[in-house]
C-alpha cells in the first residue's frame, strides 16, 4: 500500500484505549516515528488514567487528541479517518472491541474508526477470563470478517501477577505488523541508527554465528526416483536472509537451488544423511542452530543402484527411521547455544508443539497450523505461534515469510541476551 495522496510519508492513527498495556503504546509510537510514519495519537478518556496525554504530545508527529469538541475543525474524526493509511488501536480493551464491532461512535477515537476506509490493525489486552468470554471473540470474530487485522494477544503474566493468554503482543510484532500492511516491512531497524535496546536494529546479530537448515529431504529409491515432502524451503531461506541483514555469519544447509545472497555460506544437500552430516560439523561452532527443514521420517531401507522397470514388477519398498537429526543437536550443544526447531501440524498444533519442543530439548519452538489458508508449504506468507522452553508463547499473525522470519529472530537476540 502506497500512503494517500501521493505523499512519501505514511499517516497513522494511533488510538489508546483504557488498558494497562496503553504503556507499550508509548513503545510502538516511537518505533513508528522512527521508522518514518507520521504518527496521530489518539486517546479515549479514560487512556489518559494508565498513560499522560504529554507523553504522547512528545512522542507522536502531532499533538495528542482525545475528544471530538476540543478542535477548532468540528470534524476531527473526518479528517483523521480520511487522511490515514492505517489505524491501530494499541491496546484494544474488551470495551473498545465491543462498541467498534457495534459501530458505536461515542468519542474520537470509535468515532475516527467507524469514519475510515483505511485498514485497521487492533491489538487486544485483558485478563484471560474476559479474553476467552464469547462476547470479546465474538466481536473479534465481526472484526475480522471486515477485514480487521487482530494482533492475537500472547501468554504470560499479567496484571494483577496471574499468568494466562491476554498479555498485549509485543511492540515489536505490531510495530512489523504496522509496517508490514504499509508495505515497508524492514523499515525499521534496518534503516541504521540505534535500537531503542530492542534488538531489532542493524546489527544486532554482528559476530554471532548462525547455521539454518531449509527444505524438504530427498531420500532415494533409486538413481531416478525419491521420496520427498512439500517444504519449499521458503521460510528457511527468509531466515537465513534476515540473519544475514542483521549482521550475523550465516551458514545456509538446505536442498533447494533457491537463489541465496551473497555473503551466505550455503551448503547443498539432498538426503536426511546428508542433512545430519552437514548439521552437526556446521552447528559445532554456531550460537544459533535453526531446523527450519522438513526432514523425511522415513526413507528407503537400501536405495536400488540402477533404474527399476516396469517389466521387473513392483518393488518391494522397505523402509527405516531417519535419525532425528534436531533431538541429537539438542543433545550436543554448546554451552549458550541458541536451538529452534519447526513443527508444521494440522491439528493439536499447540499440544504437539510444547511435546516436540520438550522432546527435542530446544529453546524455541515455532508451530504453524499448515491446514490453514496462506499458512505453510510453499506459500509467501506464514501464520506461527513460537512457543518459548521458559513457557513464552508468543503469537505472530500472517505475514510474509520475511516478516516471520524477524519476528523468530527477535525471540532469538531475547535468549542470546539473557543473563
Ligand atoms: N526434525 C529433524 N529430524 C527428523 C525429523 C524432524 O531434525 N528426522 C526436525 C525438523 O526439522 C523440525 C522438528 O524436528 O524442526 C519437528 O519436525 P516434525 O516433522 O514436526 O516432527 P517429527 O519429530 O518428525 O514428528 P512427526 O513428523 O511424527 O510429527
Amino acid at each position: 500500500m502506497t500512503p494517500q495522496d501521493g505523499r512519501a510519508q505514511p499517516f497513522v492513527v494511533l488510538g489508546v484505549s483504557a488498558g494497562i498495556a496503553a504503556f507499550k503504546a508509548v513503545e510502538v509510537c516511537r518505533r513508528l516515528v522512527d521508522a518514518g510514519i507520521h504518527v496521530a495519537p489518539v486517546l479515549t478518556d479514560r487512556a489518559t488514567r494508565f498513560v499522560g496525554k504529554a507523553t504522547f504530545d512528545a512522542l507522536g508527529s502531532e499533538p495528542a487528541q482525545m475528544s471530538l469538541w476540543d478542535e477548532a475543525s468540528p470534524i476531527p474524526h473526518t479528517r483523521l479517518g480520511q487522511r490515514a493509511d492505517l489505524i491501530v488501536v494499541v491496546p484494544a480493551t474488551a470495551d473498545l472491541l465491543a462498541r467498534y464491532a457495534n459501530g458505536l461512535a461515542d468519542d474520537l477515537l470509535t468515532t475516527t474508526l467507524v469514519a475510515t476506509a483505511a485498514p485497521v490493525v487492533v491489538c487486544p489486552a485483558m485478563h484471560t477470563e474476559m479474553w476467552e468470554h464469547a462476547s470479546v471473540q465474538d466481536n473479534l470474530a465481526v472484526l475480522r470478517s471486515r477485514g480487521v487485522t487482530v494482533v492475537p494477544p500472547a501468554e504470560g503474566r499479567l496484571a494483577g501477577g496471574d499468568v494466562g493468554t491476554g498479555r498485549m503482543a509485543e511492540p515489536s510484532v505490531i510495530v512489523a505488523t504496522v509496517l508490514e500492511l504499509l508495505g515497508r516491512a524492514g523499515a525499521e531497524g534496518h534503516t541504521g541508527g540505534g535500537d531503542g535496546g530492542d534488538g531489532l536494529a542493524t546489527g544486532d546479530l554482528v559476530g554471532v554465528r548462525v547455521v539454518v537448515s531449509a527444505g524438504g529431504t530427498r531420500e532415494p529409491i533409486d538413481p531416478v526416483r525419491f521420496i520427498t515432502n512439500r517444504s519449499s524451503g521458503k521460510q528457511g531461506h527468509a531466515l537465513a536472509e534476515a540473519a544475514l541483514r542483521r549482521g550475523a555469519d550465516v551458514v545456509l544447509v538446505t536442498t533447494t537451488d533457491r537463489a541465496v545472497s551473497d555473503g551466505v555460506t550455503v551448503d547443498r544437500v539432498d538426503s536426511a544423511a546428508e542433512m545430519e552430516a552437514a548439521m552437526f560439523a556446521r552447528s559445532q561452532t554456531a550460537d544459533v542452530v535453526i531446523m527450519a527443514a522438513a526432514v523425511a521420517d522415513f526413507r528407503p531401507k537400501a536405495a536400488w543402484d540402477s533404474k527399476l522397470h516396469k517389466v521387473d514388477g513392483v518393488p518391494e519398498l522397505l523402509l527405516e527411521a531417519t535419525p532425528d537429526i534436531l533431538s541429537e543437536l539438542g543433545r550436543r550443544r554448546r554451552k549458550g547455544q541458541v536451538l529452534a526447531g519447526f513443527a508444521a501440524e494440522t491439528e493439536q498444533v499447540s499440544e504437539r508443539a510444547v511435546a516436540k519442543l520438550a522432546a527435542k530439548g530446544v529453546d524455541l519452538m515455532v508451530a504453524n497450523d499448515v491446514s490453514a489458508a496462506g499458512v505453510g508449504f510453499d506459500h509467501d506468507t506464514n501464520e506461527v505461534t513460537i512457543f518459548g522452553a521458559d513457557g513464552s508463547v508468543n503469537g505472530v499473525p500472517l505475514r510474509t515469510k520475511d516478516a516471520v522470519a524477524d519476528a523468530i529472530l527477535d525471540r532469538v537476540c531475547a535468549l542470546l541476551s539473557a543473563p
